[in-house]
């Protein structure tokens, strides 16, 4: 039984590394813009976004699960700004990167009411957290 439990658990994370790096036909890159941040780090900085993000359910902001390779304003049940229904952007560890800088600059008219992150290294470890969450069954099942 134990062994059993292990070994889904191994398959699942294989499933999510190979689904990351080869989804996209930017693998290299994006992988290398993943791996640099500290996730548990992450999770510490997520504190602030979970003010109004989950990872599961939307609440003042929308649910953070399946949100790599996944079109800006596209959740179902939230209502987005019309500026990020109409920004074109579709998430991965570059956009997030360059988002997170500046929301309001970014994506112009934007509702999310968050200055950003002006450290690099806030921003990789915030990124790398979520990339972790986004691949573990446990925190983001898939849907
Ligand atoms: C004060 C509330 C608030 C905080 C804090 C906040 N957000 Fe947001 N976030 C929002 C709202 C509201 C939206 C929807 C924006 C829109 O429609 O213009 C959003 C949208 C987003 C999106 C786009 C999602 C999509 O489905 O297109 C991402 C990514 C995101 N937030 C990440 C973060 C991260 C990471 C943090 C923490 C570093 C954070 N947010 C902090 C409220 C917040």
């Amino acid at each position: 039984m134990k062994s059993t439990l292990r070994s889904a658990v191994w398959i699942a994370l294989l499933t999510g590394l190979a689904g990351c790096g080869g989804s996209s036909g930017d693998g290299p890159a994006m992988a290398a813009a993943t791996v640099k941040g500290d996730a548990a780090r992450g999770e510490q900085l997520y504190q602030q976004c979970a003010a109004c993000h989950s990872l599961q359910q939307n609440g003042a902001g929308p649910m953070h699960c399946q949100l790599f390779g996944r079109p800006a304003g596209t959740v179902p049940d939230f209502e987005y700004s019309q500026a990020m229904r109409d920004s074109g952007l579709v998430w991965d560890a570059q956009t997030l990167d360059e988002f997170l800088t500046s929301p309001i600059t970014y994506v112009s008219g934007t509702k999310m009411g968050f200055a950003g992150f002006s450290d690099a290294g806030d921003r990789a470890d915030v990124i790398a957290y979520l990339h972790q969450a986004n691949n573990d069954p446990a925190t983001c099942p898939a849907s």
